[in-house]
């Protein structure tokens, strides 16, 4: 099938033609791509062309695609059957190289990264005896209902401040507090000195583009919440992995951390990590309720065992370098062409801004000329680039690129800059 065949066939079996909103494109006014395959640094539409990709599946194509140790893994767990609704072997393994390299002393595995966070609260609610939890604008944290608030993703570039369907009583309990705003913390936790039972955050914001957290702000999300009860949940769903061996370091006294995307190795997977003393209050040895079908499956951690064998500090140096070269030739582009744009960059995740500033936070980042950036988007794809369909979404430089996949992009940038503003 060509690409306008798929999509035709999509657009009548799925709400919106996708299923999952940002792969629509309707942010950059464009249609959904078909991707039939990948392989490293680059993914094939449905019609055979080929783009250098910077989606990276969303975060976990921290390899590039289709790499052969994880490929195989999957192949061989395959062929061992692939569901058991039991414990099994390789769950064990996955788990102890997560300790090895996180210090997380529990573990729970979960089918997605928004089953992680839900789960995270409930323990939180549980261990506090409290309901009220504290989010900020801008944070993505998956789509369970009190979570679908004020959140980033796929929701900031609908321009929804909120879901239907989620009763105003369980909206009422989420708190949207500013990111990067110590004071504004401090005067909730003076309003509230005892209701909150956990305060989540993004350990660095990669849904509203990448915004760079102040260190004050960190101090503050870890010193705050503690004196006054509340748990601090590091939803590390992106970061894990994505910066170093294990966790980003950023909130090291976070007292529950989620993870997700990279150590699936590219299969569905979310992880809550924590201290016994809390990961204990989960069934079946505590009171808090979570199961699944698929948790765990066998497939799933054999592609994120192999995955993360291959995530060695080596591995996070080249992935700097390869990213600084990328930073720096889109830099060098928007200084020529003199365009209002600014790149955040940390480690291997980066976002070109249509600001003429890097944002410091989530309402500076919504002010992006979001045209701008969707005639970007279309010039970088007519070029074959691909790069995330939104403003609001972070770039993705994975292990498979190289330096040549860089200059192609930085070239192709160059033009594409100019296109999005004209002179
Ligand atoms: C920081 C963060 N938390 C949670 C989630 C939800 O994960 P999933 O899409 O696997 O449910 C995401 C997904 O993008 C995320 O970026």
């Amino acid at each position: 099938m060509d690409n306008h065949s798929i999509r035709s066939a999509a657009s009548e079996l799925f709400p919106g033609g996708v299923n999952s909103p940002v792969r629509s494109f309707r942010s950059v006014g464009g249609e959904p791509l078909p991707i039939a395959r990948g392989s490293g640094p680059h993914v094939f539409d449905a019609e055979g062309n080929r783009f250098i990709d910077y989606v990276g599946g969303f975060g976990p194509a921290i390899l590039g695609h289709a790499h052969p140790a994880v490929t195989a893994a999957i192949a061989e767990a395959a062929a061992d059957g692939l569901t058991f609704g039991a414990l099994g072997p390789r769950e064990v393994d996955l788990a102890a190289a997560i300790r090895e390299a996180t210090g997380l002393e529990r573990l729970r595995f979960l089918n997605s990264g928004t089953e992680a966070t839900m789960t995270a609260i409930r323990i939180a609610r549980a261990a506090t005896g409290r309901d009220l939890i504290v989010k900020f604008d801008g944070c993505y944290h998956g789509h369970s209902d009190g979570l679908l608030v004020r959140a980033g993703s796929g929701v900031a570039t609908l321009g929804l401040s909120d879901s239907a369907g989620v009763p105003q009583a369980i909206a009422g309990l989420t708190a949207v507090l500013p990111y990067n705003d110590p004071a504004a913390l401090l005067r909730w936790f003076e309003a509230h000195p005892s209701d909150t039972a956990a305060v989540i955050v993004e350990s660095i914001p990669a849904n509203i583009g990448l915004i760079t957290p102040d260190p004050e702000f960190l101090e503050a999300l870890q010193s705050v919440a503690r004196a006054h009860g509340a748990l601090l949940i590091a939803d590390e769903i992106i970061t894990g992995y994505r910066l170093h061996p294990g966790l980003s370091g950023l909130l090291p006294r976070a007292d529950l951390v989620t993870l997700g995307k990279i150590i699936g190795g590219g299969l569905p997977i979310g992880a809550i990590g924590g201290p016994a003393s809390l990961l204990s209050l989960l069934a079946p040895e505590g009171p808090v309720y979570q199961a699944g079908t698929f948790s765990a499956n066998p497939a799933v951690m054999a592609a994120g065992l192999a995955a993360l064998q291959q995530l060695t500090p080596a591995a996070y140096q080249r992935l700097e370098q390869v990213a600084r070269h990328l930073e720096n030739g889109l830099t060098t582009a928007i200084r020529r062409a003199e365009i209002p744009a600014s790149v955040v960059r940390i480690g291997s995740m980066l976002t070109l801004f249509f600001t003429p500033e890097p944002p410091r936070d989530p309402a500076a980042a919504r002010a992006a000329d979001t045209a701008a950036f969707a005639r970007f988007h279309r010039a970088m794809r007519q070029r074959g680039i691909l790069i995330p369909p939104s403003q609001f979404e972070t770039w993705f430089v994975s292990l498979a690129h190289n330096e040549p996949e860089i200059d192609a992009t930085v070239r192709a940038a160059a033009e594409a800059l100019r296109e999005a503003v004209p002179a």
